[in-house]
């Protein structure tokens, strides 16, 4: 698969089927997001791969909208950053890793979401209670992993948004 195909393929999947993601492909996925770029490659990230249902499904709580994709996930990947290492990068660098383990997981043919944590009210509170995670870090999203039970179309090359292309000038 061409990268541009992998991302005409990657879409939100936000309902999974009960079958385990297995650990090799989570391993994958982690090496692909040790190796992203961060500024001055202060590698600011500590990513927290859950498995147990005992802290997936509460993690579908934490939020009121748009983390009920933890109500079927086997597996999560958590991202949570130092600040103190990098000087205000620290939000990039996290989506950087995030969109590595994104994509990685749908060239696996895993089904994956962001949850946004970050800012939302009382999600980085239980996430970071829920999942042991110091307080001087900040979380900046959880994702969430499984076989996709939904379909969702790929991407078509003829409808992306061309008109946020500017030449030149704006
Ligand atoms: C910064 C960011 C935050 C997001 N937060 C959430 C979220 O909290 N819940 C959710 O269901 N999807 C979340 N998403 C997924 C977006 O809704 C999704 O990427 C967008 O609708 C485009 O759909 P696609 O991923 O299928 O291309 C987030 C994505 C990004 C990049």
């Amino acid at each position: 698969m061409s990268f541009r195909d992998l991302c005409a393929h990657r879409r939100s999947i936000r309902k999974y089927t009960n079958a385990p993601v297995e650990q090799e492909k989570i391993d994958y996925m982690l090496q692909c997001a040790l190796m992203s770029p961060s500024a001055k490659r202060t590698c600011p990230w500590e990513f927290i791969v859950v498995r147990d249902e005992a802290k997936l499904r509460p993690l579908a709580g934490c939020r009121t909208y748009g983390s009920q994709m933890f109500n079927t996930a086997t597996a999560a990947i958590i991202i949570a950053l130092d600040p103190t290492l990098c000087d205000n990068t620290w939000m990039a660098d996290g989506a950087i890793a995030a969109e590595h383990i994104l994509l990685a997981a749908a060239e696996q043919g895993v089904g994956a979401c962001w949850c946004h944590v970050h800012e939302r009210e009382g999600a980085p509170e239980l996430v970071r209670k829920t999942c042991g995670i110091p307080e001087k870090y900040e979380i900046l999203c959880a994702i969430a992993l499984g076989y996709p039970d939904e379909e969702r179309s790929t991407y078509d090359l003829s409808r992306l948004k061309y008109e946020k292309i500017h030449k030149e000038m704006f």
